[in-house]
């Protein structure tokens, strides 16, 4: 299977002024068939990146049906405006477990992809027996750093493939936290991983575009 790369632009500004290059870049690689980009800008900026035929996916969902709610999201929102899904429990927007819950089985229902961040080893497991389509292991004190999760903390990489695996070998795992280089994701998938989670590394690098191609392993 093609490593999976979620790129998530967080708040970060750098990801707004080069955006093009980014979609660009994110473009190229899924067309050579290298590996599977997903791009999680901010919300407002989801439909534009995603009517240009890049798969978006929101970087949070909320647990609420359609009706009275101002400001929030609720599943079908991300699907009737065609995004592929959402990240979930990110650690910069943590949720309760029946939150996580919630939004997993309406996107099940949907046929959204559900990608749940978790921060341990322990966390990992029970988020993988809600079933969700992945599992994204992230230690927080990693993110950010520029240290990458592959190599300062392997264990908690290995583990969580080894936990998530023995609960429901149909979920896939990715790796976060200070992911910027091929070599980074190359160590994830060593790690049993199926790919990665990142966002400095990428948006916040001189040459974005060109940052993400060579991730994915295409040369400069
Ligand atoms: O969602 C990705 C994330 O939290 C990792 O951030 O900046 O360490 O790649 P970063």
């Amino acid at each position: 299977m093609k490593p999976v790369i979620i790129l998530n632009f967080k708040a970060y500004r750098e990801g707004i002024l080069r955006m093009e290059e980014i979609v660009e870049s994110a473009r190229e690689i899924n067309e050579s068939g290298i590996a599977e980009v997903y791009l999680a800008p901010p919300l407002l900026y989801a439909l534009k990146i995603s009517e240009n035929g890049i798969p978006v996916l929101a970087q949070h969902t909320d647990a609420i049906s359609y009706g009275s709610h101002t400001g929030r999201i609720p599943p079908e929102m991300i699907g009737s405006a065609g995004l592929k899904g959402s990240l979930i429990n990110h650690s910069e927007r943590r949720l309760t477990l029946a939150d996580i819950e919630f939004i997993i089985s309406r996107f099940r229902e949907l046929e959204l992809i559900s990608v749940v961040c978790t921060n341990n080893i322990s966390t990992s497991r029970s988020a993988s027996a809600l079933r969700p389509d992945f599992v994204a292991i992230e230690p927080p004190e990693l993110i950010g750093s520029g240290i990458p999760v592959s190599k300062a903390e392997p264990e908690i990489v290995e583990g969580s493939v080894r936990a998530v695996k023995d609960v429901n070998p149909s979920v896939r795992v990715l790796c976060g936290a200070g992911i910027s280089r091929y070599e980074d994701l190359t160590s994830a998938l060593e790690l049993g991983a199926e790919g990665v989670l990142l966002a400095s590394g990428v948006i916040r690098a001189k040459n974005p575009g060109e940052k993400l191609k060579e991730l994915a392993g295409i040369e400069p």
